[in-house]
Parts: structure tokens; sequence; C-alpha cells
């Protein structure tokens, strides 16, 4: 953000940082019930916890990516404002206060607490329908995979791009039925693939780091949301990523359409999800090959945040020890 209105130095000097506040709260709250198998009540706290954090901060806020429509979630629906009374700046709000309901329950890697927030009007206003995704991480000319492309061929891009053998390629895909034939066509080719039961917001963020992470591209059909969050992610750490919404009835036509999204066959750039200056954070509930999950301590709780930036491509990890008090019990 060049110009340094009030509002450019609220959103860049001090919400940068307090959405760490924002996805720490909700990682302790999930964190608590990890491994219980108890997939909506780990989501509830970790919905209130966020609920509470994002009304201390000095915004006016509007939940576009939320726990869904008004009628279906009490909370963090879409549409619903938040922010401290007073003003602020008017920012449009993208979360996921657990990302991997799934994995929380089951104790297993990568479930995440997720928020991105963008200048009003800024951030795809996407339905809760499927989205067909695909990403990979910096380095890459423009234009390297596109979905339009065969997943064989997106492959052979990526390995020919990083000037290496095929087999040395891996691709994530999403563990699912749905996926039977792209799994195939991408092992014809010689390639490998990390199968994951859920979370395709850390899929997508794993592309940016293929050497920690073991992960080069992201590929396959996932929640919308969750590729909108993914998309404000990578326009802070740097990639490319495509998504396209799937529609298979004419009530999703309709939701979509009502929701502003003009020509639903569309496939969106990275940069159509997520305009503008955009602000990402994320706190690991369970450990995952980025984050390490929430660890609780006798007197303390250790939480592992990533908050990230657009304009500046600024990335902090944060790890931070917080005193176990009422904010977190
Ligand atoms: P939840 O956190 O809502 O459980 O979503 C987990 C997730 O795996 C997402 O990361 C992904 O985009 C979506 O579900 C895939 O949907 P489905 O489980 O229907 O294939």
């Amino acid at each position: 953000m060049n110009t340094e209105t009030l509002e450019d130095v609220v959103l860049d000097r001090i919400l940068t940082l307090e959405l760490a506040r924002v996805t720490e709260r909700a990682a302790v709250a999930a964190a608590r019930l990890r491994g219980r198998g108890d997939e909506k009540a780990a989501d509830q706290v970790a919905v209130d916890a966020m609920r509470k954090e994002l009304n201390a901060l000095p915004i006016e806020g509007t939940v576009v990516i939320g726990e869904g429509e008004r009628d279906e979630a009490p909370m963090l629906y879409i549409g619903e404002k938040v922010g401290r009374k007073g003003g602020g700046p008017k920012v449009d709000i993208a979360l996921d206060p657990l990302e991997g309901t799934t994995i929380c329950a089951k104790n297993l890697p990568n479930s995440l607490a997720v928020v991105a927030i963008a200048n009003e009007g800024n951030l795809l206003n996407a339905p809760d329908v499927y989205m067909e995704k695909i990403a990979i991480g910096p380095g890459y000319e423009a234009g390297t995979v596109d979905l339009d492309l065969s997943p064989a061929e997106n492959m052979a891009r990526v390995a020919a791009a990083k000037g290496v053998s095929i087999d040395q390629v891996t691709a994530c895909i999403l563990d699912r039925p749905r996926h039977a034939k792209i799994i195939e066509e991408v092992r014809q080719t010689g390639a490998a693939i990390r199968l994951i039961g859920d979370g395709d917001v850390a899929g997508v963020i794993h592309t940016t780091d293929p050497e920690e992470t073991g992960i080069d591209i992201y590929m396959g059909i996932g929640g919308a949301p969750e590729g909108v969050l993914a998309a404000a992610a990578l326009r802070c750490i740097g990639g490319q990523m495509q998504g396209r919404l799937v529609i298979n009835t004419q009530q999703q036509r309709d939701r979509a359409i009502k929701m502003g999204i003009e020509d639903v066959n569309k496939k969106f750039d990275m940069l159509e999800m997520a305009k503008g200056d955009v602000l990402f954070a994320a706190t690991g509930v369970t450990d995952g090959n980025m984050l390490a999950g929430v660890r609780f301590g006798q007197d303390s709780i250790t939480t592992h945040t990533v908050v990230m930036r657009s304009s500046s491509h600024t990335v902090r990890w944060i790890k931070a020890r917080h005193r176990q008090t009422d904010r977190f019990s």
C-alpha cells in the first residue's frame, strides 16, 4: 500500500500483527479438543474464540467467507459485521476458525485456524460449493500450469520448469473417489502423489516450500471458500493459483450469482480471488509440515503462527508463549 492514510496505517502496522491473536486464540480453543473425535465441538469452540478476537480489532469488518449463510450458522456467518465498535478501516474477512475439522478430531497433521483480510470488495465472495484448484509455489514463469491442461501436462510442465525428471515431482491431492482419474493420470506420468485426508488450504500453502514439505503442486477439487483462503495466502508468499467453481445445480448457480459472481464458469486467477493488499494468518492446531500445533505446558501454552502481507511479501513466523489465563481458558 503506497498511500499512507490513517486507514492504511491501521491495516499496515497494526492489523498484520493483530491477526496473529485471532488465529492463535481459535487454534488454542480447538486444540483442547484435538483427538476427541468430535468435529462439531472443536469447530464451535474455535468459532467462539475467533469471533471474540475479531470483535476486539479496530476494524469495520464484514465476513465474506465464513461459517455459512446466516440461517445455517449462528456465528461468523457470511455478512456478519465484526470489529470493535468505534470505526476503523472497512475490510472484508475470509475465515476458517478450524480448517480440517476431521483432522483435528482425529489429531492428524495440518489442521489450522485461518483468517485473511483485504480492503472492502477485494475478496471473492465464493459460495459454499466445490472449486477445481491448481496451485504451485513461487519461482515459476506465469502460466506454467493451467486448469485447462491435463494433469499429466501440468506435471510435465512443473518438472521441466524445475529442471528435474517427472519422477522427482510430487502432487498433493485430496484423497477422494472424485479424484480417481486425476490420481491415475498423475501416477502414469511417474510422478509421486501425497494424498491428504482433508485440509487443502495447507495443501496449497505447502507448494510454496517444496524443500520443506515435499510438495510441488496442488491439484483437484475442494471447497470454494478454502480456495479463496488459499489464494489469499499465495498472494502473500508468492506462487500461482487458479480456481473454478463446480456448479451442479440451479440452486448453486443462483447462490453464486446472488453472491455477485456473474460468470459462474469463470476460471479465476489468484489475483481475482484476493485483490489488492491482503493480510493472512494461520496458526497450527495439530502438528503440520510448516506449522507445529499448539503445545500445552504446565503454566503456558505455545502457539506457532505465520502472518503475511501481500504488498510487502513479509512472512513472519511467530512462536508465542502465552500464560494460561482466562483469555485462553
Ligand atoms: P472442514 O474444515 O470444513 O472439515 O473442511 C476440510 C476440507 O478438507 C477442506 O480443506 C476441503 O477444501 C474440503 O474439506 C473438501 O471437501 P470434502 O470433504 O467434501 O471433499
